[in-house]
């Protein structure tokens, strides 16, 4: 039995590099299915014969519980960019002061998550991410459901080869269809899908994702005899790893430029994402003639593509009216694909920003994504224009009719009206929602409901709907009406720092919140606090307790008091409430400019919750949170393969 499960194993791993590294398969899919399935039940039975690089470890199955910090042989550098003809020229020149007969090795730019894996006697025994270059993390176990890595290699020295693992377009779209059909958020692009599965703790999603990889660099090349880069590619083939077979060498700068220019051209036909060229001097004894900086090689450059941009049309602009009354406009577009997704809608900001591009509602417009991420109206397409007219800012709330204003130093539209059903919506979503009076099962969808049937006009309304009304409702049956009075029920016992968040407050965060009620204790107390008192409490600053004063001493809002503790809520802080450890041990970067939070709320809102917020990128960093026009952080959360959220994202993880 050991000789047919060796056997079994060999001819797998046979096929399987002619498949996913040669791209020639020499079995139908279902025999090679049918033959692994063989091996996986001999193995079961005999585990004594199941190795280390049998191929049925392919399918994952490890559970980790976080990933260990490894450290690379040598450093994993970075390359400094180019982004037009004359930067590809001036690293020419700078290149040949020092050697003046020069070859260029021009690679895709693999857009993907780079890796390093080690070999040790032939075998491959730890994967690890870039990290900070020095540190990566280990992620073996994910890289083994990989294909295209060989387990086992005909070689007996140990060194680390180097390489982008990314997923291709083809399994990005069904990954991302399956995602939208099973309600979850669908992923940006290709290399956070790549990185998303590769940090996967259960391998056997890992497996599932399709991931592939292109090798393009070995440590230790001494060993082997190599003398240029692109002997180094033909020893990274013959030792049976992927690698990438559309690259050229160069003569000159003339050449790689017009090897820049063909996949700029035609960088979309290719079945997985590249997102630029990688120049590297061909010669190795050239190369370290030339050197290094401290963060990456001097003799390479990498020759980054613009953000894709493509034309569209405006359909319409929607205007939206928040919580506090800013009104924000969107491009609706005519639904087009950009850098991985459909896109669909646009933010357009803010009303200065439409009359600065001068962009009108049937306008055919150039669209990206900034940052690869947020999709952006970058111009108006002029020569296509004929009879739009001027779009005008709206004098009017597209909700209430109310007249509208603009505020000093704001760019934002207002509308001041405290009736504004739209308004009144957005507050009444803010009070039931998780870090508020957190009313589960009270969605966006279903407060518009309540509030159209005018069933409730203000929060305290919640707290007189009776069972009789909902089941009258469309899609209300016994359990949602039962489930949802019992929800509002429970909140009435919410700490006072919650309801005093719920009511939005102007500036009145949940850190300021639950500070007020500490000090506090009852709504009675904050109900006659002053200014000049507020202001004793350490962290609540004039802004905050001014804002507070103007709502207390407004007779609405002591109306609306009343009515909630008629309504039987308590409002009342015992003991300090247990943070909310959501993002303990996350440590958080923001970076761009986000449309529902300011910086500081956004700040707070992540400590708030146990995480930690920095100002720069590196490998520490959990997640990066991008808005509009975010810059190089995000591109070096990217490089460094660190997860990226939008704003939305952010709020949804905060049950916003
Ligand atoms: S060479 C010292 N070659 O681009 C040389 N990098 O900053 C280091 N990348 O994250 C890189 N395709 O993972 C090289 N053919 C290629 C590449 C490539 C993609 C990535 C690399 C790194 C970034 C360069």
């Amino acid at each position: 039995m050991k000789e047919k499960i060796r056997e079994l194993q060999e001819q797998l791993t046979q096929y399987n590099y002619e498949y996913h590294v040669l791209d020639k398969p020499t079995v139908p899919d279902a025999v090679y299915d049918q033959l692994l399935r063989e091996l996986f039940d001999l193995e079961k039975e005999y585990p004594e014969y199941k190795t280390e690089d049998s191929p049925t470890v392919r399918v994952g199955g490890q559970i980790l519980d976080r990933f260990e910090k490894v450290e690379h042989s040598s450093p994993m550098l970075s390359l400094s960019n180019a982004f037009n003809e004359e930067d590809l020229r001036a690293f020419d020149h700078r290149v040949r002061k020092v050697i003046s007969d020069v070859e260029y090795m021009c690679e895709l730019k693999i857009d993907g998550l780079a890796v390093s894996l080690s070999y040790e006697n032939g075998r491959f025994t730890v994967g690890a991410t870039r990290g900070d270059g020095t540190v990566g993390e280990n992620i073996t176990e994910n890289l083994k459901t990989i294909r295209a890595i060989p387990l086992k290699i005909d070689a007996t020295s140990s060194f680390e080869v180097r390489g982008e693992a990314y997923m291709p377009k083809n399994s990005f779209e069904k990954l991302n269809a399956a995602r939208e059909e099973n309600g979850q958020q669908v992923f940006q692009n290709p290399r956070n899908a790549a990185a998303g599965s590769l940090r996967q703790l259960d391998t056997k999603l890992t497996a599932q994702r399709n991931l592939s990889i292109f090798l393009y660099g070995l440590t230790r090349q001494e060993i082997f005899d190599i003398d240029t880069q692109s002997k180094s590619l033909e020893t990274l083939d013959d030792l049976g790893f992927k690698t990438n077979k559309e690259r050229k060498v160069a003569k000159d700068i003339d050449e790689v430029i017009e090897y820049v220019e063909y996949w700029q051209a035609h960088r979309l036909d290719l079945p997985y994402e590249i997102d630029g060229i990688v120049i590297k001097v061909n010669n190795l004894e050239a190369q370290e003639k030339i050197g290094y900086t401290v963060r990456s090689p001097k003799w390479a450059i990498a020759y980054k593509f613009p953000a894709e941009e493509v034309e569209t049309k405006i359909l319409d602009i929607e205007l939206t009216v928040g919580r506090t009354g800013v009104i924000t406009p969107t491009a609706i577009l005519e639904p087009v694909r950009v850098a991985g997704t459909t896109v669909s809608r646009a933010s357009l900001h803010n009303h200065e920003l439409i009359e600065a591009r001068d962009i009108r509602i049937n306008d055919t417009v150039i669209i990206h994504k900034a940052g690869d991420i947020i999709p952006e109206v970058v111009r108006v397409v002029m020569d296509k224009r004929t009879d739009q007219e001027v779009y005008k800012a709206p004098t009017k709330c597209p909700s209430c009719g109310h007249e509208t204003v603009k505020l000093e130093d704001e760019v934002a539209i207002r509308c001041i009206n405290p009736t504004c059903p739209a308004q009144i919506v957005e507050d009444i979503i803010h009070f039931v929602s998780r870090g508020a009076m957190n009313i589960d099962g009270l969605g966006e969808k279903f407060v518009i409901q309540l509030y159209e049937a005018e069933l409730i006009k203000d929060v305290a309304d919640l707290y007189t709907l009776k069972y009789e009304d909902l089941i009258k409702l469309d899609r209300v049956g016994d359990k949602k009406a039962t489930n949802l009075l019992n929800a509002i029920e429970a909140s009435k016992k919410q700490p006072l720092e919650k309801v005093l968040f719920g009511l939005g407050i102007r500036f009145l965060g949940q850190k300021a919140s639950r500070l007020l009620a500490e000090e506090f204790l009852s709504i009675d107390n904050v109900m006659e606090a002053t200014a000049e008192r507020l202001v004793e409490i350490p962290e609540i600053g004039e802004v905050i307790a001014q804002s507070v004063v103007t709502y207390t001493q407004n007779d609405d809002f002591v109306d609306l008091i009343e009515k909630l503790k008629q309504n039987g809520l308590e409002m009342k802080q015992e003991a300090f409430e247990q943070e909310s450890n959501l993002f303990n041990d996350m440590t958080f970067v923001l970076t761009g400019k986000l449309e529902n939070l300011t910086r500081n709320e956004a700040k707070s809102r992540i400590e708030e919750n146990g995480g930690k917020v920095t100002g720069s990128v590196s490998k520490n960093t959990t997640v990066v949170v991008a808005g509009s026009d975010a810059g190089s952080k995000l591109e070096k959360a990217n490089e460094l393969g660190i997860e990226v959220w939008s704003e939305a994202e952010l709020l949804e993880r905060l049950g916003e």
